[in-house]
C-alpha cells in the first residue's frame, strides 16, 4: 500500500477489501486504546462539507488523535499551486512552504479540493491534491477531489456487503438531475469500487454526460477481469430491472464542461429516482452519498422508503475513516 490514500486505482482490491473488514469490525467492536496518541492530522478543507468533516474528526479522537479541521484559504492563507508563478495574485502562501510547514505539527494531511469547473483537462489533474502529495513528507488522504472520492467509496461498499454478497450482483449507477453541474468524484469511484467487488455494473447517463473515459476504462477492466458484466446505457426506467442497488449521483457534462444543466420538467421526470422506477427492481438498495435534493435527484418516497440506506452509507464514514487513519498511521509510530 502507497502511503497515501487518494486514489482508488493506486490500491489492490484485497488492500481495499481489508480496510472495509476492519471497518466492520470497528463498527462491532468499538477501538479500545489510543493508537493515535500523539499524532496531530490536519483536515483541509476548500470547500463545503458535513460527513467528511465530523467523521475524519470524531474518528480521530475516538481514536485518541487530535484533529484539525482547517477551511483552506479562509481560516488559512490563500494557497498557490503553480510552480516558477509570479505570486502577485490572491495566494499569499505556496504549498511547496505551507505543506511541509503541516507536515513538520501533523502525521497526516487529507485535502477535499474540488474542480474548479472551468477547464477539465486542467481539474482532472487535480494540481491541490497532487501538491500536497508532491510535497508532503507524511500521508495525504484525499476527501474528495476531481476524479475521486475513495473515502466515500470504501463506506459505500462497507453498506452493500453488509447486505448482500456483492459478486455478480446488479449495480445500477444512474446519473439524476441537479440544478448544477457537480464533479465526477462520486459516480467514478462508486462504480470502481462496485467493479472492484465482482457487481454487474451498469452506467445510465443521458447523452453527453459520459465520465471520464480513463475511469471507463478501469471499471470496464475490472467486470472482465471478474467475469461480471458492463454496459452504458440511456434506456431509462428498464435500466432498473433487476438491480439489487440504485446509486444516484448528479454529475456534469466533461463535453459541455461548467454549462448548466437541462432543466425541462420531462427531462428532470425522466432522469429522477421514483419509487415506480425503483418497484421495477428486486427490491434494490437506494444509495446515494449525500447530500442530496430531495424531489429532484429522488423523490422522498423513495429516500423515506424501506429502499434507502443513505444514513447507514454516511454512519459507515466514520468506520471507514478509522479504518483508514489506522492503516496510514499504524506505519509510522510518533518518534
Ligand atoms: N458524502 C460526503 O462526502 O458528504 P460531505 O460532502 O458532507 O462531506
Amino acid at each position: 500500500m502507497p502511503a497515501h490514500f487518494t486514489h482508488l486505482h493506486e490500491h489492490s482490491a484485497k488492500e481495499l477489501f481489508d480496510l472495509i473488514d476492519h471497518a466492520v469490525l470497528l463498527k462491532k467492536r468499538p477501538f479500545k486504546g489510543r493508537p493515535l496518541q500523539g499524532k496531530s492530522l490536519a483536515f483541509c478543507f476548500m470547500n463545503p462539507s458535513l460527513r467528511t468533516q465530523v467523521s475524519f474528526e470524531v474518528a480521530a479522537v475516538a481514536l485518541g488523535g487530535h484533529p484539525l479541521v482547517l477551511s483552506l484559504g479562509t481560516a488559512t492563507w490563500q494557497m498557490e499551486h503553480q510552480e516558477g508563478i509570479v505570486m502577485d495574485g490572491k495566494a499569499a502562501e505556496h504549498l511547496k512552504e505551507a505543506v511541509p510547514v503541516l507536515a513538520r505539527y501533523c502525521q497526516a494531511l487529507a485535502l477535499r479540493s474540488f474542480p474548479a469547473g472551468v477547464n477539465w483537462a486542467e481539474d482532472r489533474l487535480e494540481p491541490y491534491l497532487s501538491a500536497f502529495r508532491k510535497y508532503s513528507p507524511v500521508p495525504v488522504i484525499n476527501l474528495e477531489s476531481a476524479t475521486g472520492h475513495p473515502c466515500q467509496a470504501l463506506a459505500d461498499l462497507m453498506t452493500i456487503r453488509e447486505r448482500m454478497n456483492p459478486k455478480k450482483k446488479n449495480f445500477l449507477l444512474t446519473w439524476a438531475p441537479h440544478i448544477k453541474g457537480l464533479p465526477m468524484a462520486v459516480p467514478n469511484s462508486a462504480a470502481e469500487m462496485a467493479a472492484l467487488a465482482g457487481m454487474n455494473v451498469t452506467i445510465a447517463h443521458p447523452e453527453g454526460f459520459d465520465l471520464d473515459p480513463e475511469v471507463i476504462a478501469r471499471v470496464r477492466a475490472n467486470c472482465k477481469k471478474n467475469d461480471a458484466a458492463f454496459r452504458i446505457s440511456q434506456d431509462v426506467p428498464r435500466v432498473y430491472d433487476n438491480a439489487d442497488v440504485v446509486y444516484a449521483k448528479s454529475w456534469g457534462s466533461i463535453k459541455d464542461y461548467g454549462k448548466p444543466l437541462p432543466s425541462d420538467p420531462e427531462f428532470r421526470a425522466k432522469w429522477m429516482v421514483t419509487a415506480d422506477k425503483m418497484k421495477r427492481t428486486d427490491n434494490a438498495l437506494f444509495m446515494h452519498c449525500l447530500p442530496v435534493r430531495r424531489n429532484l435527484v429522488v423523490a422522498d418516497e423513495v429516500l423515506d422508503g424501506p429502499w434507502s440506506v443513505v444514513i447507514d452509507q454516511a454512519e459507515n464514514r466514520l468506520h471507514t475513516s478509522k479504518a483508514v487513519l489506522l492503516k496510514l498511521l499504524s506505519r509510522r509510530p510518533p518518534s
